[in-house]
């Protein structure tokens, strides 16, 4: 079994932008643990554990959700925190711009996996950039500007994801192009 999700992968200026804004907020939040900048993407699905031998025919469907769509733009905008600053567990960075492609995709992509026997979400998909994690809810302090910035959306990937005592590793099973035929 390999650990799978799928995600938009994030433009090298904005993840420079996101790791200046993990950099001001690491000095302000010492209990979050902070996603290396490498590893900044944005999560369509989390398939979890699946057969190795699956990952070449969700690639393939992968490809066809792809198709139907075409580069799209999203805008990092504002940081927050999930389930709320009560508790907080997750900081992310918010998304605007065609944040109604990026939902409706999520859903075909979660619809997909589920004819693969995967799970789906019960919960409706929100669109962010998860920045930081908590392993124990404690204040988060976000008072800094996040920098505007918009990019566009050409690829969606299909990654391997092992977690390794030094953190998560991240690798690339399959790439699709939005708007080509067969990746
Ligand atoms: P996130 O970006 O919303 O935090 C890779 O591990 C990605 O899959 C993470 O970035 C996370 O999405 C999502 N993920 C990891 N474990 C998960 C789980 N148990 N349930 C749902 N999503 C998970």
């Amino acid at each position: 079994m390999i650990r799978t999700f799928i995600a938009l992968p994030i433009p090298d200026d904005i993840k420079d932008i996101l790791s200046e804004t993990i950099v001001a907020l690491r000095s302000r939040n010492s209990s979050v643990k902070w996603v290396k900048p490498d590893n900044i993407h944005l999560t369509l699905k989390f398939l979890g554990d699946i057969e190795q031998d699956l990952v070449k025919s969700i690639s393939t469907e992968l490809d066809r959700t792809a198709e139907h769509f075409t580069e799209f733009d999203l805008v990092i905008s504002d940081l927050g925190v999930f389930p709320g600053m009560k508790r907080p567990r997750v900081v992310w960075a918010g998304l605007h711009g065609d944040t109604d492609l990026i939902i409706t995709m999520a859903s075909q992509v979660d619809a997909m996996c589920a004819r693969f026997g995967i799970k789906s979400d019960k919960r409706p998909f929100s669109p962010h950039i998860t920045l930081g994690r908590l392993k124990m809810p404690s204040m988060v302090d976000l008072d800094i500007r996040l920098k505007e910035k918009s990019f566009r959306a050409k690829e969606v990937i299909f990654y391997r994801s092992e977690l390794l005592p030094q953190g998560a590793r991240y690798t690339i099973l399959h790439t699709s192009n939005l708007g080509h035929k067969g990746g």
